[in-house]
């Protein structure tokens, strides 16, 4: 059986949207809708596996899912929709939390770093959080997944989730009409935005995070100008000028990424880049790339404002998404429940 391509991504509905998330997984959202059936989700289910004040999630939801449309994404072609208005998430991840093992949810470095050091009162939820994301790529048997690097583990995850699936059920799954013995497929990760990792601005080696507790480590997509053109003068960087080749940026994180940063905003190779700002100092650099950033950003941030000025708009767009993937899901979650022996209408 031939697999269809299919595009499936998510992003958290917390706290605001920075710059890595633009850089790093929007504008490849945006990219592949061109050439792809998309699904894009906005995975509050996963949001509350922290605490979340109810007021500010809604909002958060609407927020990001406007940002995402002022970006370009086009909810007419790709589907746009909030999670837990899709039931087979939640049931697919029961099924996935009884297929994955404890020691494989053990490994993950994200729940290390989140719950950090007082695991026992990190949620139930925090834990199997790869187990849902599994199951919002597989209920659309989704091949192929846009994120930025630091999903790489957990889709590696879901790799495996599908692959023990398919084999703990291998002989239902074939005698439901799958020969080769394949139900769902190993979905890849796609990491390739023009930065991949973007680091925080007060520290070149931590990734620029809607967790950190300080603002100025990130540019939010609702930074108004000033703010963007002071968050970058106080960025971090080292007393060197720029160099004018790759290999002079070794060795320093800030300057790195700094770099790349204006690079991906401009369109331009690094190399090009060093090239013309070779030999500079970091002031003056520093106004470039603050001009880059608000140029690129200012339309975004002005039509997502205008957007959040009619919360029925943007609940009715969520609204149709998840009509759309409903239909989609419904299918392949019956399979499902065939496969496993349940009884299902
Ligand atoms: P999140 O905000 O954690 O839901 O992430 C949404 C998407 O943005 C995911 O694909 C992340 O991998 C990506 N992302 C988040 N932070 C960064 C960063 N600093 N650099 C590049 N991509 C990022
Ligand atoms: N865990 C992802 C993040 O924090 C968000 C996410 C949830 C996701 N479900 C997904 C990404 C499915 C890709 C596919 O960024």
């Amino acid at each position: 059986m031939t697999i269809k391509e299919r595009v499936f991504s998510g992003m958290q509905p917390t706290g605001s949207l920075h710059l890595g998330n633009y850089l790093g997984a929007m504008l490849q959202w945006i990219e592949l809708q061109k050439t792809h059936e998309c699904i894009y989700c906005v995975v509050d289910l996963h949001a509350i596996t922290v605490w979340q004040e109810p007021a500010e999630l809604r909002r958060s939801i609407r927020q990001v899912t406007a940002a995402y449309i002022a970006a370009g994404l086009d909810p007419e072609k790709s589907i746009l929709f909030n999670q837990s208005q899709v039931s087979a998430h939640a049931e697919l991840a029961w099924i996935f939390n009884c297929v994955a093992r404890l020691g494989w949810l053990g490994r993950m470095t994200q729940f290390k770093e989140k719950a950090g050091k007082d695991r026992e009162k990190a949620s139930v939820g925090l834990y199997a959080y790869p187990n849902l994301m599994a199951a919002d790529i597989l209920a659309y048997k989704a091949t192929h997944v846009p994120v930025g690097d630091d999903q790489k583990q957990h889709l590696e995850l879901s790799r495996d989730i599908a692959q023990k699936f398919n084999n703990d059920y291998r002989e239902q799954i074939e005698s439901i009409g799958y020969t080769d013995g394949i139900f769902f497929p190993q979905p890849e990760p796609v990491i390739t935005g023009p930065a991949t990792r973007v680091m925080s601005l007060r520290d070149g080696t931590k990734k620029m995070s809607k967790s950190d507790p300080s603002d100025l480590s990130r540019i939010n997509l609702t930074d108004d100008k000033d703010t963007i053109a002071k968050k970058v003068q106080k960025a971090k960087t080292d007393p060197e000028p720029l160099p004018s080749e790759p290999d002079g940026l070794k060795g320093r994180p800030e300057a790195e990424n700094l770099v790349g940063i204006y690079a991906a905003l401009v369109g331009d190779p690094v190399t090009k880049v060093l090239t013309d700002v070779g030999g500079a100092q970091f002031s003056s650099f520093k106004k470039t790339l603050a001009e880059a950033a608000v140029e690129r950003l200012a339309p975004l941030t002005s039509e997502a404002a205008r957007m959040m000025q009619d919360p029925a708009g943007i609940d009715r767009i969520l609204a149709d998404g998840s009509e759309r993937a409903r239909e989609l899901a419904a299918p392949i979650m019956a399979e499902v429940k065939e496969i496993v022996g349940f009884i299902h209408y």
